[in-house]
């Protein structure tokens, strides 16, 4: 089974990441339409925005039908965690349309982390040493905290839009925390806490794209995720990311590829569940021993906006070997060269902020020498303006990390809105 030679995509999303996949789509020979639900200003001039939530599957089914979409996308977790791939898989009229994407019990190795940490114990994949408790089993969480060394990791089981983890330096606060996640701060995701032993290392976000048996190693990144220089701050959705790791060399990837992609991978399809898409697998470097720390079931923002624009081979030819099982068929070639992003976030992000400013200088001089990757931006009377916390990533390619970096930030100098922040330190600890 193939995609047909020209192929209708819708892509689920509205981010840096969704702006990143819109590009290489429209790049690829084999595009007829694309469309992007619902997107933003960026992905608005490469395909057609519409105006359709991903989490609203029936109004996704009335548009695949209606325009005839041979290839869905899905950029965020939630419509996987969710059961969109279910939903079209036991949908008469749809069950035919490749999503790509894991199946919701797929999608639970993001959805919980206990499913995660268990998952990976089952199939000896190295990860923190881990136990989870509820409101009933409280007492016994407090025990184990006092058995642990500080600083203490305590984790929502369930989704909590990336503020689920918690790490305190000592124990009363540790406890004070876990009950607080037990009665509700994160609501239910935090009706179970997965507390865990703290792994002291570097991290690195390594993705991958499987049929479900067959897998490509895509390449290696690195986020930044607080909102200040010198990883300082609240933590963020993400601030910046550069491509390849220098710590990710060939030997580490190699222990990274037997004792973690492998065993993940076997490890779903002995337990028959159906994942066709992208896993994203934090790690920590611990001595040069990689550790899991979290699976996402997606790409990974900002990510994507420096792993992808090194992906030179046709990416449609990518998620046909997803969608059809023959991955093993495809030829993935890389850029050698270096590509960072620096993000431009909203005055007070990621607490409160204003939007609704408009932007300058996209279309500078000085922009030519970048992607500029629109995040949270919307169109509004011709002008494009500023419409949530992450509002632009700014990819540049170079010969070496200094030079891609030298052109990202000569792009953002041109660039303005009101109260425009950026981290001017990417990349930094690694040059
Ligand atoms: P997550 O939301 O799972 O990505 O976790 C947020 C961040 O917490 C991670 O990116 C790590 O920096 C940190 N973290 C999570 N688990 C651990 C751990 N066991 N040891 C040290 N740091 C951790
Ligand atoms: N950059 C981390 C994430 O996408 O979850």
């Amino acid at each position: 089974m193939k995609l047909p030679s020209k192929v209708n995509v819708l892509l689920l999303g509205s981010g840096g990441r969704e702006h990143a996949f819109a590009r290489s789509i429209a790049a690829s020979p084999r595009l007829e339409q694309l469309y992007i639900a619902p997107g933003n200003a960026g992905t608005a001039e490469l395909g057609t925005n519409v105006e359709i939530a991903p989490n609203n599957f029936g109004a996704i089914r009335q548009f695949v039908l209606n325009n005839h979409i041979q290839l869905v996308v899905v950029g965020p977790e939630e419509p996987l965690v969710r059961g969109i791939v279910d939903f079209f898989r036991e949908d008469p009229e749809l069950h035919m349309v490749p999503v790509i994407g894991p199946s919701e019990a797929g999608a639970r190795l993001e959805g919980s982390k206990e499913f995660a940490k268990a998952f990976m114990s089952r199939h000896t994949i190295p990860t923190a040493a881990y136990r989870s408790f509820t409101r009933e089993t409280a007492a016994d969480a407090e025990a184990f905290l006092e058995s642990l060394e500080p600083p203490f990791v305590l984790k929502a089981d369930g989704l909590a839009a990336g503020k689920g983890v918690v790490i305190v330096p000592e124990l009363n606060e540790a406890k004070s925390e876990l009950q607080e996640m037990l009665q509700g701060k994160f609501g239910t995701a935090s009706s179970k806490v997965v507390i865990e032993q703290f792994l002291s290392g570097i991290e690195c976000s390594v993705f991958v794209a499987t049929d479900g048996k067959n897998y490509k190693i895509l390449p290696v990144a690195k986020d930044y995720k607080r909102i200040s220089d010198g990883d300082t701050g609240l933590n963020t959705g993400g601030m910046g990311a550069v491509s390849p790791v220098p710590f990710a060399d060939e030997a580490f990837m190699e222990k990274v590829r037997t004792r973690i992609v492998e065993p993940t991978i076997k490890g779903l399809a002995e337990e028959k569940i159906d994942y066709r898409g992208f896993l994203f697998i934090g790690l920590m470097n611990v001595s040069g021993d990689p550790y899991v720390i979290e699976y996402n079931v997606r790409m990974g923002d900002p990510e994507t906006e420096v792993v992808l624009p090194r992906i030179t081979s046709d990416i449609m030819g990518l998620f046909e070997g997803i969608a059809f099982g023959s991955l093993d068929r495809y030829d993935l070639t890389v850029d050698e060269q270096c590509a960072v992003t620096v993000v431009c976030v909203s005055g007070g992000y990621p607490e409160t902020y204003r939007k609704g400013f408009p932007i300058s200088g996209l279309h500078s001089a000085e922009s030519r020498e970048s992607i500029i990757f629109h995040a949270g931006t919307q169109l509004k009377e011709g002008r494009t303006l500023t419409a949530g916390g992450r509002v632009l990533a700014i990819t540049s390619l170079g010969d070496t990390l200094r030079q891609a970096l030298s052109r990202s930030y000569r792009t953002i100098g041109s660039i303005d809105y009101e109260a425009m922040t950026f981290r001017r330190d990417i990349g930094q600890d690694l040059q």
